[in-house]
C-alpha cells in the first residue's frame, strides 16, 4: 500500500484528541468515520468540530464551502464494526490506559480489512506492547498529535519494534497530507520526544503541588510573558487525567520519582480535570484563566524550565532514541506554541548556567531525574 491508496480513515475516540484529528483529516479531504462508545460522546465531538470549523471560517482560514464539504465527509458512529470495516487507515485516540488500548487494538485487528494500518495516538506508551494485541504488528505504528490538533504542527511517527518501514513511510506521508510537520522516532521509548522532554516539567509542578507553594497562579505568573501557555494552565488545558496517567506511566517505566502527586490524584478523583470539565487548577467556565502576573514567584524562572528540557533532551541522545539533535529541536518547536527547540535555546543561554539550574532543582526537591547528564555537563551538543 501507498499513502495515495488511503481513501477512508477511521478515528477511534471522539474526545479532545479524537475530534481534533478527525477535523484535520476531513479538512485534508479524507472520508472519516469518528467513533466513540456512546452517542453523547460522539455528539460532543461533532459539536466541537463544528465550533472549530466555524472559527476557521470566521478567521478566513477556510471558506464556508470548504467547511460544509469537510463536514459532509465526517461519519459519526457508535458501531465499531461499521466504523472500521472498510477503513484503510485507523487512528486510535482512547484514554491512556494500556489494557484499554490493547483491547481496542485486538478488536480493530479483528474487524478491519487486513491491509489497514492501525495507528495509535498514545502520548507516551509502548507502541510495541500495543501492537502485541494484534496479528499485524508490522502495520501498527505511533501517530502522536498535539493539542489542539488543528493548530499544532507536530506529528510524531513512532516505529514500534516490529513496525515495517512501509507503515512508517505511509504514516509520515499521510501526516504531510494533513499539513503537519512529521518527525520519525526510530526507537519506541516512553514519551517519545515531545512528552519525554517535557516530563521533568510535569514532575516539577507535581512536586510543587505537594509542597503547596508557590500556588499554581504564582508559579504560572512567572512564565506568562514568555510562554503561550504556562505549565499549570497547560496541564488543565490538556487534561489533568492525561497528566495523571502520563506521570503514572512514567513512574512505572522511567523512574519511580515520577509518581503523581497526591493533589493531582485528588483532582482526578474529584473529576476536576481542567478545561474539559470547567475546573482544574483554574476555573475555565468563561474561557482561559486570567493569570495575574503581579503574583509571580521569584523562586523559579524560565531558565529552570529550559534547563530541565535540555537535560532530558540529552537523555534522548544518550539513549539512542534520536541521533540528531536537530530532530529534537524540530519536534519541540512544532509540538506546542514555543516555536524554538531546547538545543537552540541552550546555545544562547550557555550549558554552564543550565547545568547549575539542574543541580539546584535536583538538590531542592531531592529528585535525581533533574540531575544534569554527562552530555549536559560536556555542553557540546550543537544544532
Ligand atoms: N479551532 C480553530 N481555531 C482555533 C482553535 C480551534 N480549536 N483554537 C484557537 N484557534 C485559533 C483562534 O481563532 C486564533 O486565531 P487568530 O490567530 O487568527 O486570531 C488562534 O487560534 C489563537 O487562539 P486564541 O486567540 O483563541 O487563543 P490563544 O492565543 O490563547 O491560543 C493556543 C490558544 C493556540 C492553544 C495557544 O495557547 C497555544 O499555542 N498553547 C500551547 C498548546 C500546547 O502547548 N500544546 C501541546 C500540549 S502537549 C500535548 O498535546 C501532548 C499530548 O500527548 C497530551
Amino acid at each position: 500500500m501507498k499513502a495515495d491508496d488511503v481513501k477512508k480513515i477511521a478515528v477511534i475516540g471522539a474526545g479532545d484528541m479524537g475530534n481534533g484529528i478527525a477535523e484535520v483529516a476531513i479538512l485534508a479531504g479524507y472520508e472519516v468515520a469518528m467513533r466513540d462508545i456512546e452517542q453523547r460522546f460522539v455528539d460532543r465531538g461533532v459539536d466541537t468540530i463544528k465550533k472549530s470549523l466555524a472559527k476557521l471560517v470566521q478567521k478566513n482560514k477556510i471558506t464556508e464551502d470548504a467547511s460544509k464539504d469537510a463536514l459532509a465527509r465526517l461519519m459519526p458512529l457508535v458501531d465499531l464494526e461499521e466504523a472500521v470495516k472498510d477503513a484503510d487507515f485507523i487512528i486510535e485516540a482512547v484514554p491512556e490506559i494500556m489494557d484499554l488500548k490493547k483491547s481496542v487494538f485486538k478488536d480493530l485487528d479483528e474487524l478491519s480489512p487486513k491491509h489497514a494500518i492501525l495507528a495509535t495516538n498514545t502520548s507516551n506508551m509502548s507502541i510495541t506492547e500495543i501492537a502485541s494485541a494484534t496479528n499485524r504488528e508490522d502495520k501498527v505504528v505511533g501517530m502522536h498529535f498535539f493539542n489542539p490538533a488543528i493548530l499544532m504542527k507536530l506529528v510524531e511517527v513512532i516505529k514500534g519494534k516490529n513496525t515495517s518501514d512501509e507503515t512508517v513511510q505511509i504514516t509520515y506521508d499521510i501526516s504531510e497530507k494533513f499539513g503537519k510537520v512529521p518527525v520519525i522516532v526510530k526507537k519506541d521509548s516512553p514519551g517519545f520526544i515531545y512528552n519525554r522532554v517535557n516530563a521533568p516539567t510535569s514532575l516539577l509542578i507535581s512536586k510543587i503541588m505537594d509542597a503547596g507553594s508557590p500556588t499554581p497562579e504564582e508559579f504560572d505568573a512567572a512564565f506568562k510573558a514568555v510562554m503561550p501557555m504556562t505549565p499549570f494552565e497547560l496541564a488543565d488545558y490538556v487534561g489533568l487525567d492525561v497528566a495523571y496517567h502520563s506521570l503514572k506511566y512514567f513512574s512505572e517505566v522511567l523512574s519511580p520519582e515520577y509518581k503523581p502527586s497526591k493533589v493531582l490524584e485528588e483532582k482526578v478523583n474529584a473529576k476536576e480535570l481542567g478545561k474539559k470539565t470547567g475546573k482544574g487548577f483554574y476555573d475555565w467556565s468563561s474561557g482561559r484563566p486570567n493569570i495575574d502576573t503581579s503574583k509571580a514567584t521569584k523562586e523559579f524562572d524560565i531558565t529552570h524550565l529550559i534547563a530541565l528540557q535540555v537535560n532530558e533532551a540529552t537523555k534522548l541522545l544518550e539513549e539512542g532514541v534520536v541521533d540528531d539533535p536537530k530532530v529534537i529541536d524540530l519536534a519541540m518547536a512544532n509540538g506546542g506554541g514555543a516555536g524554538v527547540g531546547p538545543f537552540t535555546l541552550a546555545k544562547s543561554i550557555g550549558y554552564e548556567t543550565l547545568v547549575k539550574k539542574c543541580e539546584e532543582l535536583a538538590d531542592k526537591f531531592n529528585v535525581e531525574v533533574f540531575r544534569p547528564t554527562k552530555t549536559m555537563k560536556e555542553g557540546k551538543v550543537s544544532v
